[in-house]
């Protein structure tokens, strides 16, 4: 073996764990193996997960929070205008640098898949070159996923469609819509049709930012997942945000979600953004917008959650913590059962790789050698301490490494330092 990892703690809980590695792939997965490596790392007993991958998120604004200002009232709309009124500011160079830096970030957090969408409504289409750049660039160490965004509106913005058809000819992967930012309910609805049959005919994934609203009758979702069916894209077709759901009757929810899981569209649900964005027209009670997430997982359909923005016109916080937002997703949806709990940390990394159809992810013989090593000792400890990424390794290569997260102590009495973990038994969900 090039390299084998010794008593391993896996996402599933068990323990004692030796992880042979040859090449780019890992070979074997068992306790007490025999074969030696060239070289070896000892886990010590911490949880070894395949790689964070995000599945919503918009990689041509990340880092530009304040151009060409700040967000005054922190809406989604005002968040829109300032971004309209960067776009025509923005040079191909300083977009691939941020994109770049944000990259290593998210390498350093064991974040090593990323579905990003990327606006296609400004003619030059400047932000599509940028991003086939940076993602030509990042190949070797994160698998970078584009998705034409209409921004603006496909039907909306004059030209859009046209804009989304070239990037997808100049090898953009995904299609993306924006069905609720249309004029009217019938606008949105045809652009969903529109969008679905271009998928159809290209053969590709689709993954609408969908009824990003609190308004309770914005049901594009509705016409996303009738024409996912008629046109057999089942299994390819993701509807983001999803947030009017949080405000729908229960009555009509208890329809949709059989029709959703019927469809086989999944659901990304982008917590930290939805938390911040929704329910800002109201007073008190304020509504938290987040999708109704128990509620679709238990419907059997595919729910990730997405980081959706880092330092950019809607979102001045963030630092490509997949488990941070985990953390926020855990607390809104109020998802605290032991179960759920680890249902949270697989809505950061199992979900969306099979969302985003990402070939050989996962932490089985055959598949790709992309591994983290973190500072816990079971899913939901990584959760709850935003664990430190003590190691991540691609393809078999360490590519980035972290101290555990100690603090020594100068208490009279009490041991000399601290490392907040706890037993693990107590925190794995099976
Ligand atoms: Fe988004």
């Amino acid at each position: 073996m090039d390299l084998v990892i010794r008593n391993a703690t896996l996402p599933d809980g068990k323990s004692g764990i030796d992880i042979g590695i040859e090449g780019a792939r890992i070979a074997a997965l068992q306790p007490g193996l025999q074969a030696r490596g060239a070289r070896e790392i000892d886990a010590e007993g911490d949880l070894v997960s395949p790689p964070f991958v995000d599945a919503h998120f918009h990689m041509d604004a990340v880092l530009s929070y304040g151009l060409p200002r700040v967000n005054r009232s922190g809406t989604l709309l005002e968040g829109i205008a300032v971004w309209g009124e960067l776009k025509p500011q923005l040079s191909q160079e300083a977009l691939v640098e941020r994109a770049l830096r944000y990259c290593d970030w998210a390498v350093a957090r064991g974040l090593l898949a990323i579905r990003t969408h990327v606006d296609i409504c400004d003619d030059r289409l400047l932000a599509v070159e940028a991003l086939l750049e940076v993602r030509r660039r990042v190949a070797p160490y994160l698998d970078l996923q584009l998705v034409a965004f209409p921004q603006d509106g496909l039907l909306r913005s004059p030209g859009a469609f046209g804009n989304l058809r070239r990037a997808i000819a100049m090898g953009v992967d995904v299609v993306g819509g924006i069905p609720h930012f249309e004029r009217t309910m019938a606008q949105g609805a045809e652009s969903v049709r529109l969008l679905c049959e271009f998928a159809a005919e290209k053969g590709l994934r689709v993954d609408m930012h969908c009824d990003e609203t609190d308004d309770p009758m914005s049901r594009h979702i509705e016409t996303l997942a009738f024409e996912t069916q008629r046109l057999g894209l089942q299994g390819r077709v993701a509807g983001s945000h999803l947030t009017s759901m949080h405000s729908m009757d229960n009555y009509y929810a208890s329809k949709l979600l059989p029709l959703i899981a019927e469809s086989g569209v999944a659901a990304i649900a982008n917590p930290l953004i939805n938390i911040t964005l929704q329910g800002r027209h109201d007073s008190y009670p304020k509504r938290r917008g987040m999708t109704r997430v128990p509620e679709l997982l238990a419907a059997g359909v595919d729910v990730a959650f997405g980081h959706d923005c880092v330092l950019d016109p809607w979102y001045g916080m963030g630092s490509g913590d997949m488990l941070e937002v985990a953390h926020m997703g855990l607390h809104v949806a109020q998802m605290t059962g032991l179960d759920a709990m680890h249902q949270c940390f697989l809505a950061v990394t199992q979900t969306p790789a099979r969302i985003l159809g990402l070939d050989g992810y996962g932490i089985e013989p055959g598949c790709h050698a992309d591994l983290v090593i973190l500072d816990a000792g079971s899913t939901v400890e990584a959760i709850r301490l935003r664990a430190a990424r003590r190691m991540v390794l691609r393809r078999g290569q360490v590519v980035a490494q972290a101290p555990r997260s100690n603090a020594s102590l100068q208490l009279p009495g009490r041991p000399d330092n601290v490392n907040f973990r706890i037993a693990p038994q107590a925190t794995h969900s099976r």
